[in-house]
């Protein structure tokens, strides 16, 4: 099975054993003939991954559709299945006026993703309307719920990446909103493109349409340049570790935490290293956005990941800072 449409990467690559799961009870079926007792690994739109080689296993690709919801209150549950286009859930949960998903607009792709590095941009973070997930256990055949706290959601983490990787399949997720929500406008961008706009009270559906113009000035289209988004994560580090490096770098751009640590903006440290823009053959760091390492065309998935830790050594000389990759290598 050819890899190269289910991939944002376009990398070309294919596996050796192939299935759509359209509706959860395949993956019953699936246990049944022991198809998760070998090698497996569960896709949603391809969005966050790397393929550096041929795929020697079975690839599981989540593709249920439908969303629901249900009010109760001033405060509403909608559920979708996991190969729903996170986009379209957005933009279902605007038209219907459930707020909570605008600030996250535009990230591609599907919802049975969302939680595994629970997802955030502009100001909001999928933990913060994450009710329940349904998902089938591949170790023992049967289907469990998970509320937020067992997800153990952080920064672009949660019990899906570590303890419970590659064990779990998300079905479907829910998410509670509010049905008289207020706008978050709080990150810079977003402020000073309503106010370039002259909206002065922003609806959920300007907050989302705003995100959307931001993000495509910003980030390369998939379908016309393979990369996957954000290639490493922002690092955190302890105040301490802070003082020293902005003491030498004291224009740093850097996010304070709650609990003292210091967030960096890992662009930043890349674009410094003088990467920004910079290609090696057909690997292309994105004019736009230092984090974000793009596919010129015919990339292979070891010559991206190269240059990831040539970027990585960089960063580590300069800075004394270690970056840790946000993209699935496989
Ligand atoms: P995949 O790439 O298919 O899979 C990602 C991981 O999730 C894999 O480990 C996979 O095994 C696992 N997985 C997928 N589906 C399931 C399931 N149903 N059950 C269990 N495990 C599953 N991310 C952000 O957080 N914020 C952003 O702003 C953002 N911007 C991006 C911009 C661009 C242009 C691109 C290309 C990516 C961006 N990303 C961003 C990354 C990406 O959108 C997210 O990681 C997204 O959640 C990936 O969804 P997917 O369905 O494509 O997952
Ligand atoms: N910056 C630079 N040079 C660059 C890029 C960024 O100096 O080349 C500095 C700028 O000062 C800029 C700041 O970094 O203001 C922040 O940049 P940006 O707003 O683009 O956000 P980010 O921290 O680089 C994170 C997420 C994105 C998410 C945006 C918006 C991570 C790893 N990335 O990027 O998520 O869309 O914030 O909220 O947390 C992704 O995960 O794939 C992704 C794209």
């Amino acid at each position: 099975q050819p890899l190269n449409a289910l991939n944002s990467f376009g990398i070309q690559a294919t596996a050796q054993k192939y299935v759509k799961v359209e509706d959860e009870s395949m993956l019953s079926s699936l246990y049944e003939d022991k198809a998760f007792d070998s090698e497996f690994f569960i896709l949603g739109g391809g969005s966050n991954v790397l393929f550096t080689k041929d795929y020697p296993g079975l690839i599981v690709h989540m593709a249920s559709k439908g969303i629901q919801h249900f009010i109760e209150g001033n405060q509403v549950f909608v559920t979708a299945e996991a190969g729903e286009v996170w986009n379209d859930l957005v933009w279902y949960c605007i038209d219907h006026d459930f707020a909570g998903l605008e600030n996250m607009a535009l990230i591609p792709g599907t919802v049975g993703a969302s939680p595994i590095q629970n997802i955030g941009a502009y100001g909001q973070e999928l933990m913060h309307i994450f009710y329940s997930c349904r998902a089938f256990d591949t170790q023992t055949g049967e289907f469990v719920t998970f509320n937020n706290t067992e997800c153990q959601f952080s920064y672009r983490d949660s019990i899906f990446k570590r303890e419970y990787k590659g064990r779990f399949i998300i079905c479907s997720v829910t998410y509670k909103l509010d049905l008289f929500g207020k706008v978050n406008t709080s990150y810079g961008a977003i402020e000073g493109e309503l106010a370039k706009r002259g909206i002065t009270e922003p609806t959920i559906r300007d907050v989302a349409e705003v995100v959307s113009f931001i993000r495509v000035e910003k980030l390369p289209d998939p379908s016309t340049i393979g990369n996957a988004g954000s290639f490493f994560k922002n690092p955190i580090i302890s105040a301490a570790e802070f003082q020293k490096i902005a003491a030498e770098h004291p224009e740093i751009v850097h996010y304070p935490l709650p609990d003292g640590r210091e967030k960096l903006a890992a662009g930043w440290l890349i674009e410094k290293c003088g990467w920004k823009g910079k290609a090696v053959g057909e690997v292309a760091v994105w004019k736009n956005q230092a984090l974000v390492l793009t596919n010129k065309g015919n990339a292979s998935g070891n010559a991206i990941y190269e240059v990831s830790s040539t970027i990585v050594d960089d960063v580590r000389t300069m800075f004394g800072v270690l970056l840790e990759r946000e993209v699935n290598i496989l």
